[in-house]
């Protein structure tokens, strides 16, 4: 009898093309190479059942595979409808990973896939998430909250995604009314990419809502100082050069936030000789940005300024229906955050839009000016290119690895996590960033016993105090 598949991908065909770059990936993520080495015979990651949110790409699928090696099930979906790589979807589900990912997907198909990794056949759920976003960590706690009072789902959503998201959350409640509590009761812990995605349990856990165990991965310093940094800076002009083959050296570049992101995004477009301006709420970041020689100045006059934007703020209307109405003609607006709040893309459906290929719209306005928008808003480094470089996200998705062995093996110990946000002991981000020098030619020093003393620090680390900010 025909077994019913278990993934949705765009070509299957593609799967030896997929398969190609992931061997090429090998020699760029030994970190995970490493763990694969490591604790491939021991499979530490017996037993657990991860649902998986984070972008389809070919680095995912290296970490994927990693996690298999190290004993896990896994069922995946992407975190965005544009950041899946066909290939790498194809690749690992021919090797038998129900994955869920077509790039250009709709929003409900969207949430039917996120849906569907959360469903582990026979009304059982995952136990542990691995999220970016926190869209996967969303479905559950909204889901919870529903099957109590069903009503918040009838409330009027604040975008048409919402509407989408309530309407897949009715769906999956009807089927099975009390799913999302026996699920979240068997959840050990959910470990989190991005900032935006920690913001969010951050939040849940302030008002005590919070319904297991978190690990921030977004906070070690092996990820948010590397790969926000140095793989946007890889990524964004990639992106914007792909989409728009626009030159950039000498055009003035707009980008809004100077956190982690908006730093690695300014050194991008200054690497291509681009005049950067930032916008800034916060004056550390402000003063930051000012003294790396970037002009600081409010949106509101950058909007005239600006031939190209690019927002990374992680907050929302950042760029506004009137600051896009009054740049230059075809302006090249884009944002590289996680979600597509950032740029009032709803309040311009309402203009003519000519589609120049996919995720490439020009918008114009009644008086004739336009904008070239990219990817609608989201994430344009993996709607016009192809995100981040392996050798940074082996860098994140070691901690990844390192967090999900965490929270799984510790969860039967006397120290296990309580219900809270944590991020990784700083051993093991030392550890992360020693796996990497090797690939790259670097040699350390070592404390001699004399030097370990003086300093008050233990020979081999942590070298630095949970204070020290890097
Ligand atoms: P961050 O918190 O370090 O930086 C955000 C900066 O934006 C802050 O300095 C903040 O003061 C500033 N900001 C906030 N509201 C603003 C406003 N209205 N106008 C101007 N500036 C404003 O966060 P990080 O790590 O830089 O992440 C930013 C976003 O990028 C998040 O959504 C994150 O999830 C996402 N991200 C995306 C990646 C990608 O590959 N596309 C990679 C890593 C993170």
């Amino acid at each position: 009898k025909a077994q019913k598949k278990d993934y949705v991908v765009k070509d299957i065909s593609l799967a030896p093309f997929g398969r190609r770059e992931m061997e090429l990936a090998e020699h760029e993520m030994p970190g995970l190479m490493a763990l694969r080495e490591k604790y491939g015979a021991e499979k530490p990651l017996k037993g657990a059942q991860i649902a998986g949110s984070l972008h389809m790409t070919i680095q995912t699928a290296m970490l994927i595979e990693t996690l298999q090696i190290l004993g896990a099930r896994v069922r995946w979906a992407s975190c965005n409808i544009y950041s899946t790589q066909d290939h790498a979807a194809a690749a690992i589900a021919k090797a038998g990973t129900p994955v869920f990912a077509v790039k250009g997907e709709s929003l409900e198909e969207y949430w039917e896939y996120t849906d569907r990794i959360l469903d582990w056949g026979n009304g059982k759920g995952p136990n542990m998430i691995l999220d970016d976003g926190g869209d996967a960590t969303m479905f559950v706690q909204v889901g919870v909250k529903a099957e109590k009072d069903p009503s918040i789902l009838d409330r009027k959503p604040g975008s048409p995604e919402e509407a989408v998201f309530y309407a897949q959350l009715k769906k999956a409640l009807k089927k099975d009314p009390t799913r999302f509590s026996r699920m979240a009761a068997g959840i050990r812990g959910v470990t989190e990419e991005t900032t935006t995605g920690v913001h969010r349990l951050y939040q849940l856990a302030e008002k005590g809502e919070l319904l297991f165990p978190a690990i921030n991965v977004n906070d070690s310093v092996t990820k948010s100082k590397f790969d926000n940094v140095y793989g946007c800076r890889h990524s964004l002009v990639d992106a914007i050069m792909r989409a728009t083959d626009v030159m950039l050296s000498g055009k003035v570049a707009v980008v809004a936030g100077y956190g982690d992101v908006g730093k690695g995004s300014a050194q991008s477009l200054q690497g291509q000789n681009a005049r950067v301006i930032v916008t800034e709420i916060d004056p550390i970041c402000a003063l930051q940005a000012t003294m790396a020689g970037f002009e600081v100045m409010p949106m509101d006059e950058a909007c005239r300024l600006g031939d190209v934007f690019v927002t990374t703020t992680g907050c929302c209307d950042v760029i506004t229906e009137r600051h896009m109405k009054q740049m230059k003609d075809q302006a090249i607006v884009c944002n590289i955050g996680h979600f597509d709040s950032e740029i009032q893309v709803e309040k311009i459906r309402k203009y003519k839009w000519t589609n120049i290929k996919p995720q490439v719209d020009k918008v114009t306005f009644p008086k004739g000016n336009s904008i070239l928008l990219l990817a609608e808003g989201r994430l344009v480094n993996l709607g016009c290119a192809t995100g981040h470089p392996s050798f940074v996200m082996s860098n994140s998705f070691t901690n990844q690895v390192l967090a999900q062995m965490e929270i799984w093996q510790k969860h039967e110990a006397e120290d296990r996590y309580s219900v809270g946000v944590y991020v990784l002991p700083k051993h093991l981000d030392e550890e992360v960033a020693a796996l990497h020098l090797g690939r790259l030619g670097a040699r350390l020093d070592s404390l001699t016993q004399k030097q370990a003393r003086y300093l008050g620090i233990p020979k081999d680390g942590p070298f630095k105090p949970e204070h020290y900010r890097y």
